[in-house]
Formats: C-alpha cells, structure tokens, sequence
C-alpha cells in the first residue's frame, strides 16, 4: 500500500531511488513520484507504472539526496497532481506518506480556516501544510514535523527531505518503515526489497520514532524528542532471491520456488515448535487470523488443529476480528498468519488480544516487520522475498507451518514432521514441466468463461476459497469458492452447461461426499476438473496430486496457481501486478 524510500549517500540517489521504486512497485503502482536535492528540490512525477521510466526519462542531475513514492491511491484520484512527492509552498521541503490521515478532514477544515489553500486532494498534502503551520512557531524543521506527525491519526510513515539543512527525516507509526546503514550511506524504505542491494544492515523503526539523515543518523521518540540507540539487525535474504532470473514473472518465479520453500519453512527449533503448541493447549480460546491468502491458510489450520490434535480453533479475518473482542481475556492465544507482516487489518486484531493481555504467536515471512515484533512469539516461514502481489509460496510455507504446529499440539510433531518433509519431496517432483504444460492447456481451455466455481471439504474448504482469490486477482475471471456441501442450498443454480467446476477431493473422510456434490454439478452440466491423488468418473479433466493425507491443501492449492498463472497469461494480462491491488495491504 504506497512504498516509500528515502536516499543520501555517494551514489546517485536519484538512480538508488528509481530502482528502489521498481522493486517496491508491488506495493502500489497507479502512480509515482521522486523529489532529488541538488542546490534546490527537483521534482518529478507521473501516471502509470514506474517500472516503464529509465533513469534518462527522468531528465534529473545526479545528486546525493532524494527521496520517492510508488503509490496505491487512498485519498484523490489517481493522477499527476496528486501523485507524491508533495512540496511545501517555499519548496523548502517535500514529502511522501505511506498510510492515511484518518482525521485529514478535521485537519484540512482547521488549515484552510487559517488561510491555507490546496492544490491536491490527498490527505497527504495536509501534513505538509501542518509542516509548515508547526514551522512558523518553532522555526525548527525537525520539531514542527514531530508536533505535526503527533497530531496525526491513522497508520503512516512519511518521508521528509529539506532543502536548508540538507537533511532527510522519517518518522513512522503504524506503517512500516525501516533504515539501511551502508558505507556513507543512507537508505530508508518502507520494506527491505530495495536496501537488500545497498546493505543488509537494517534497523527497523518502532512507532512514534522519527529518523534524521544528516552528516549521521540519529533516532529520536517522537513524543518525547528524546534520542534513542537502536540495535542494528542482520537482514538474511540474498539480493538474488529478489531477481526474476530466467522466468518472465515473479509469480511463475514463486510458484516454482514452491520446490524447495515448503522445506525452508520445516527449518526451526523444534522446542519453540512444541513450547508454542504446549501454549495452544493451555491457552482459553485461540482464535488464527489473517487476511485474504493468510485468512485462508488461518481456516485450514481450524481443520487442522480439529483432525489432528482435536483441538477448537475460531477462525475469523483480521477486518473482522474485532467484532469478538467480547470474548478475549488475558489467557486468550492469537495465531496470526502474514506475509508481509505489516497488514493493518491483523495489526488491528492483534492490538485487540493485546490490550486484554491476551498473547499472540505470528507466521510472518518478512523479517522485522511490525507484526513479527509485536508478536509475543513467531515463526519466520523463511519463503524468501515474495514479489508477486498475489501470494503463492508464503502461503504453502504457512500451511506447513500450521500442520506442524497442529502434529506438536497432539504430541505428534517427528510424525508431522515425517508427513511435511515427504509432502515437501513431492511438491519438489510434481512441479515439473509436463505438470505446467498440462495446467497451461486447461488454462487454454477455460480462459473465455465467464464463470468457475470451486469446492472443497474440511480443510480444502478453506482451498477452494482461496483457489478462487488465486483466479480472481490474476485473471479477472469470476471465480468462488464453496463448502461441497453447500452447492445444493443455493448456488447450484448458477451452474449452466461447460461452467468449469474445480473440485478438491483429498484421499480423506471427505471422499465420498465431495465426489457425490462434484456429481451433482456434473449432473447439470458442469465441466469437473478433479484435483485428486486418483482420477474417478466424474471427473472431465484430473490433476493429478500426490496422497499426503493431512497435507493435501498443501498440493491442492499448488495447480490452482498454475492455473490461475496461465489464465492471466492467456488472457494477456500482468499476474505480476493485477489491477486495483497492492501487496501489502496497510490500510484498513
Ligand atoms: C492474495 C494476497 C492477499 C494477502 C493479504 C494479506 O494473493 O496476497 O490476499 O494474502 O493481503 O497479506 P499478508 O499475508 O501480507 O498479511
């Protein structure tokens, strides 16, 4: 949602700054933004994708300072006026945001009450004009910045560059913002992707602490102005995973990295495994949470931690969550599953656990991230940087993770283990090409339907739901998801003759019920395409998956994103970078 990256070093920053705008461009793309300080501020920005724009395009000279903005509209059209950076009225200084005012209205009342005039409609351009109402009081940039960001409400980082003093200040809260410390240099961005090439020492910024770049660094609590010494961490992603290599899209990229992902995942200490499912057992009321992808992999893990360990868990989405805070007390457990770990949504239901004394457990691939900090405890799902908006390997490592966690709650983690690591070996034989030039031809097949529908049962309820989001985001084809059983009382009527069925029938009790429901679509119809360890009658097309009993969503969710893949391609669109997304999502 917005990526925000600030430079000052001996590099060219405005060539630092556009390339890190190219490997935060997931995170938002309608429209971008660099402001670069040589003598004066030079700004330049525009519609559409970053990605398209050479560092020729930009007509900048080089300097050492500047700073930038891809960005996911909240507050405005999307178009150049609004597009960030946004300057002050002397063009002193220049600022981006990552978040929203959520009090922009309040605020711009007030200001324009005092005289000043608007030339966007974003809720960012009013923090620049409290900026500069603070200044005309304190006449000190650093400090009208921190009494502005203090009246701030909402989740956001901001980027700052100034003019006068040569300086760069961050401040964050809410929003992720962290700092790369090179050799003399500087780089502040809103996740790791872009300081990977520069350095891998990091710091990541808590909230309420704003970050001057001068001659130095320093850290300062924003509430108190008074100055902090922070640890400085050791990023462990390789600038190489971040690389597209010989595939033409992350997303195929990803998929394929499934190989050897779900193993990297089974890589922890097995004592914190078996401490954190002791604390499961004990805990009154679990609830697993997540959005989207990670709201999918929390409802599996319901079925999960039900078969295996017979243990009930609540599920809800992290939007959602804050509805049962009824019920949350200080011996409640949250499972929080995120990729990015920056979702403002589960932020949300977290801050609802917490404020009760409530404990949580997180499954977050990105290192340092609001969410993994928070956390009273988490597991890194090592997947390695995931590009991609729409996520495919994060959430096989998330599975795995939650089965695991499901075996260590019913005292049962060297047999998960057995389980994980053969479904692991598997996935590494069934990615192969014949299996992606079979999905390819299907792909072919069904990529003029207008509509396709996915069952599941048990856990691979929780598939088709997210099977569907895997076609959807990429392919814009209407697709959704639903209970087996749930066809009969309602959406069966959509079915009409060729609709294509995709139907999840593991080798499990769920068997004989989802063949019967696939049945009863075909009986009207429907085109079946099984995914299923054997082929069977009803079915028009089979995917062939391999038997890993409890870990079927594991492989059934894998074809589906070489499907979903594939229909993107056919329909000549960008799986990369579908419309209307971002890749992490943190507003609410
Ligand atoms: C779908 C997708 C999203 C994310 C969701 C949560 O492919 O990527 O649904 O899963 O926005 O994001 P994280 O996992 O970063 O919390």
């Amino acid at each position: 949602m917005c990526g925000i990256i600030g430079y000052k070093g001996n590099k060219n920053a405005v060539e630092v700054v556009l390339n890190g705008l190219k490997d935060l461009e997931y995170r938002g793309y309608d429209s971008w933004g660099i402001a670069s300080l040589n003598g004066g501020i030079s700004l330049v920005k525009d519609v559409g994708k970053v990605s398209l724009i050479t560092l020729e395009d930009l007509k900048l000279d080089p300097s050492k300072m500047a700073i930038a903005h891809t960005r996911w509209s909240t507050h405005g059209s999307v178009n150049q006026t609004n597009a960030h950076p946004h300057f002050s009225g002397n063009e002193n200084f220049a600022l981006v945001q990552n978040g929203i005012v959520e009090n922009y209205q309040e605020l711009r009342g007030e200001l324009k009450e005092k005289g000043y005039q608007f030339n966007t409609e974003t809720d960012t351009e009013v923090i620049v004009r409290l900026i500069e109402d603070k200044l005309k009081i304190t006449n000190n940039l650093k400090e009208a910045i921190m009494t502005a960001f203090n009246k701030l409400k909402g989740r956001n980082a901001i980027v700052v560059i100034n003019k006068e003093n040569q300086t760069i200040y961050a401040a964050r809260n809410g929003s992720p913002l962290m700092l790369g410390i090179g050799e003399d240099e500087f780089i502040l961005a809103s996740d790791p992707s872009p300081l990977l090439k520069h350095t891998k020492n990091i710091i990541f910024l808590d909230d309420y602490e704003l970050v001057t770049i001068g001659d130095t660094y320093h850290i300062y609590n924003l509430q108190t102005n008074q100055e902090i010494q922070k640890e400085i961490q050791t990023l462990t992603w390789d600038p190489e995973q971040a690389k597209k290599g010989d595939y033409p899209h992350f997303m195929i990229k990803e998929i394929m990295e499934q190989k050897h992902t779900i193993k990297q995942a089974l890589v922890q200490d097995p004592e914190l495994i078996k401490n954190l499912a002791k604390e499961i057992n004990l805990a009154f009321g679990v609830y697993a949470v997540g959005c989207g992808t990670a709201g999918k992999v929390c409802l599996a893990g319901t079925y999960a931690f039900s078969d295996i360990a017979k243990k009930h868990i609540n599920f809800a989405f992290g939007s959602e969550f804050p509805n049962f805070h009824h019920f949350i007390q200080s011996r409640s457990l949250l499972i929080v599953v995120s990729q990015s770990g920056e979702t403002a949504d589960t932020l949300e239901a977290m801050e609802t656990v917490q404020e009760k004394n409530g404990k949580v457990v997180s499954l977050v691939n990105v290192m340092g991230s609001t969410i993994m900090r928070k956390s009273d405890y988490s597991l890194l799902i090592n997947a390695g940087p995931e590009i991609a908006v729409c996520s495919t390997k994060a959430t096989t490592s998330q599975l795995a993770l939650m089965i695991l966690l499901a075996y260590a709650a019913a005292d049962r983690y060297d047999e998960g283990m057995v389980l994980l690591k053969n479904t692991a070996d598997q996935v590494g034989l069934m990615l192969n090409e014949e299996f992606n030039n079979s999905l390819q031809q299907l792909a072919e097949k069904i990529k003029d339907q207008r509509d396709i529908y996915i069952i599941g049962r048990g856990a691979n309820y929780a598939i088709a739901l997210e099977a569907a989001i895997k076609i959807q985001e990429v392919s814009y084809i209407h697709a959704e998801g639903f209970a087996g059983g749930e066809l009969k009382h309602g959406p069966i009527a959509l079915i009409e003759e060729n609709t294509p069925c995709i139907a999840f029938v593991a080798n499990d009790e769920t068997k004989a019920d989802i063949l019967s429901n696939a049945m009863e679509i075909k009986s009207r119809g429907g085109y079946i395409i099984g995914v299923a360890p054997e082929n069977n009658e009803v079915f028009n097309y089979w995917i062939k998956v391999p038997d890993v009993s409890y870990a079927s969503p594991i492989v059934n969710i894998i074809p589906i994103q070489i499907l979903a893949y594939y229909l993107a391609i056919a329909r000549d669109l960008d799986p990369d970078k579908p419309r209307n997304l971002a890749k992490s999502v943190t507003v609410k």
